[in-house]
């Protein structure tokens, strides 16, 4: 009666784990002041202008002349003909209001998207991976078993991300259906230039696969040369869908905010997948609500645009000393150059758990064991940037004392 997938399922051990040795830790050691970077969740309030268009929604949901009932399930036209003009029309990308769909944020699109796609498709993975992409094709029984001797389950491809291929992965020699590409990448920081992305465009439309983009932390690029979203590349309309988020941009992750791109030129066997979402979102999600996408068209606003980007910039200054120290204390760290994630190798070829450890037993700071991400973040370790100025700057002290 039941789905058995689920039963293939891992623990979610990961944050359980970290938890529960940082809890045994703080008992054992009551007086020590412990810095969490960690942390994969904002810290800032939401900004000013955000919150305003937030009293106002709310003052006129209070009014019948005013009121608004349900949302149209793809979202309100004033929200997503900004998104469109302002995130691709303005970079030169073609893509219209009724391309997209806007959500309660990019986690549940990534992980439903999966049902436009029958049972038997394969899927690859980077690995390290977002654990979403994969477990939710888990419960729809496109894997076979978990195999905990490589930390891989069956019939997926895992595709390695590692400091030798600088985090970017090789292009399978036979790519299966589905593609999930992070970029900028959670967890490694690693950020895909224009021509590294464009080969695996032109790849997929050879193939026929699809691409499944997620671009959740592209408000933190930096760099020239670093496509903002996919459909920068040529010929992206055809096979890529494209996952957005406003947690980390505008600081959402509680009101929750997002929004996915499906081109209309995206076709398969026949069917146009931006009418099957459009169908599946009809039929299954009711529209998100009036006051957050008031919201979020705030963030478009000259003054909410200032103020979400100077959040990111000081997220981006957190980056940096972390980055800067660890490289400065003799680490062999990356990321935190697009991305508000560090990823550093474990010392003295310590594995991931063991420099969790150390780190919290030595510095009193605790990160993130890079192998609970996948097979190949074994041997490194994840650091963000989400905490305040003062505890960075301090836990990066520490390290450097240890
Ligand atoms: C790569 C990636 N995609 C998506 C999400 C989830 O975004 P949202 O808060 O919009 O659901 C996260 C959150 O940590 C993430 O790291």
């Amino acid at each position: 009666m039941i789905n058995h997938n689920y039963e293939k399922l891992q623990g979610s051990y990961l944050f359980s784990e970290t938890a529960r040795r940082t809890a045994a830790f703080q008992q054992a050691h009551p007086d020590r002041n412990l810095i969490k970077l960690g942390i994969g969740d904002v810290t800032l309030p939401l900004a000013p202008a955000v919150t305003e268009a937030m009293h106002r929604a709310v003052d006129e949901m209070g009014r019948a002349e005013t009121f608004h009932g349900y949302a149209p399930e793809q979202g309100y036209e004033f929200l997503r003909s900004v998104i469109a003009k302002h995130d691709y029309q303005d970079r030169g990308c073609d893509i219209s209001a009724d391309e997209i769909f806007v959500s309660d944020g990019a986690k549940c699109d990534c992980g439903n998207t999966q049902e436009m796609f029958s049972g038997d498709v394969h899927i690859a993975v980077c690995d390290p991976v977002y654990p979403v992409y994969l477990d939710t094709n888990v419960m729809a029984g496109r894997t076979g078993e978990y195999d905990g001797a490589t930390g891989r389950y069956a019939g997926v491809t895992y595709m390695p991300c590692t400091l030798e291929n600088g985090f970017v992965p090789q292009i399978p020699e036979k790519m299966p259906e589905l593609v999930y590409l992070c970029f900028p990448n959670n967890p490694t920081g690693a950020a895909i230039r224009k021509e590294e992305l464009q080969k695996w465009v032109d790849a997929a439309n050879r193939s026929g696969s699809i691409l499944l983009y997620d671009a959740a932390y592209e408000a933190y690029i930096t760099e020239e040369g670093i496509p903002h979203t996919i459909y920068e590349c040529d010929g992206a309309k055809t096979c890529a869908i494209e996952f957005r988020s406003f947690s980390k941009n505008a600081g959402f992750t509680g009101v929750r905010l997002g929004f996915t791109v499906v081109p209309k030129e995206l076709k398969r066997d026949g069917a146009s997948l931006r009418d099957m979402w459009f169908r599946r979102q009809g039929t299954k999600y009711n529209g998100t609500p009036y006051i957050v996408q008031k919201a979020g068209e705030a963030v478009y606003t000259p003054d909410g645009q200032k103020q979400i980007k100077e959040q990111v910039a000081y997220y981006m200054e957190n980056a940096a000393v972390i980055r800067e120290g660890l490289i400065s204390c003799g680490y062999q760290a990356c990321g935190g150059v697009n991305s508000p994630y560090i990823w550093m190798k474990t010392p003295s070829g310590m594995t991931s758990w063991e420099f969790f450890d150390y780190l919290l037993d030595h510095a009193g700071v605790i990160g993130t064991p890079g192998s609970g991400f996948g097979p190949s973040g074994e041997g490194y370790f994840r650091l963000t940037a989400f905490g305040s100025h003062e505890s960075t700057k301090e836990a990066v002290e520490r390290i450097r004392k240890m």
